[in-house]
């Protein structure tokens, strides 16, 4: 064993292609100074399913086989990054310059010189262990980096999730309503063929369509009665509040919250609020969570309503196709089984928790 100059020993792996005659000789040089991992196929032939299976540190290379093109047998060896000592009779510059090129290391020209092809191979195998170290390192920063990079989504995600608590809390205390909103805008998405992104930044962006009724008054939004029609607009106002709130982030999650916040009341007829916006002019989150909200609250009781039946509820959504709804989302909210969108929604912070 070759020991290194930082104290370890060599267990780097030499593949040799090689006539014979010359592998005998160069496995004795190099058997001799140490290293024990040196490979040889039977017959040059042969050297690339070694190469393949070996993952040699180095490879020893005669570009002048008989019967295997050296030049092309040199450009697979460096294309997998594994450095490639060249040996060659043919000590021309056309020869040196064509190896260079296709990304030879090194040369050692025939006959062999015993210190000259010790002191390029421990060059070679050097620069080796310093490239695998370097990958090593790099690899472990990639991990480093996802992990951290998984828990500040995490982290951002939670807050996303509080600050819908935080909105719900006076007068749903469970937050079971948004929750539920997030996962039915999640399916809806879904079911229309959304790509799997969207279908996740929806499920986190729903969930905030009323933040902005933290700017209205309780006097207001929890009005049992009629409301006037001074009401009426302060109540409308928290679309544009919730979009204030949400505005200007460049997080995709809270633009497309903003996007839900400030068109979740808009029909598709064109008379909803607060913009009258009609069809397509409704962005497609907003028309989603339209009939994710809608459904969810004639499903559940209110303070001052009570949850309508299951069939009830689906039929009213059915009916509102082409008026308050779009007909494309409500025939995606058909083929949902409404009945278990009425479950209540495992919260994600604790299964996150409990990963
Ligand atoms: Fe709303």
């Amino acid at each position: 064993m070759v020991i290194m100059p930082d104290g370890s020993g060599s267990t780097q792996r030499i593949v040799v292609v090689e006539d014979t005659e010359s592998a005998a000789l160069l496995q004795r040089i190099l058997a001799a100074a140490g290293y024990e991992d040196v490979r040889v196929p039977a017959v040059p032939m042969e050297a690339e399913t070694l190469l393949e299976t070996a993952d040699p540190d180095l490879v020893v290379l005669d570009l002048q086989l008989p019967g295997v093109d050296g030049f092309a047998m040199l450009e697979r060896v460096v294309s997998t990054g594994v450095p490639t000592l060249v040996l060659t009779a043919d000590d021309t510059p056309t020869t040196r310059r064509r190896a260079l090129g296709l990304g030879a290391r090194d040369f050692v020209t025939k006959p062999l010189d015993r210190v000259e092809v010790l002191l390029r191979v421990g060059n070679l195998l050097q620069t080796r262990r310093l490239q695998r170290a370097l990958e090593d390192r790099n690899q472990d920063l990639q991990r480093w980096v996802r992990a951290r990079t998984a828990d500040l989504e995490d982290a951002r995600r939670e807050t996303l999730e509080r600050l819908a608590m935080a909105a719900e809390y006076r007068d749903d205390d469970t937050q079971q309503h948004t929750k539920r909103v997030g996962r039915t805008a999640a399916l809806l998405a879904k079911q229309l063929g959304l790509s799997a992104e969207t279908v996740d930044h929806l499920r986190y962006a729903a969930p905030l369509h009323d933040v902005g009724k933290i700017g209205i008054p309780d006097a207001v939004w929890l009005k049992p009665g009629a409301l006037t029609d001074a009401e009426r607009a302060m109540l409308e106002q928290h679309t544009e509040i919730g979009g204030r709130i949400l505005a200007g982030s460049r997080s995709p999650i809270l633009r497309l919250a903003e996007q839900i916040a400030r068109t979740h009341h808009e029909r598709f007829d064109g008379t909803g609020y607060p913009h009258q916006l009609e069809g397509d002019a409704i962005p497609l989150a907003g028309r989603i969570t339209a009939v994710a909200d809608v459904f969810d609250v004639l499903a559940h009781p209110r303070p001052h309503k009570k949850a309508w039946p299951l069939e009830q509820a689906i039929e009213e959504i059915v009916n509102q196709a082409g008026r308050q709804f779009d007909p494309e989302v409500v025939a995606a909210f058909r083929r949902l089984d409404g009945r278990s969108l009425l479950d209540p929604v495992e919260d994600p912070s604790a299964l996150r928790r409990a990963a």
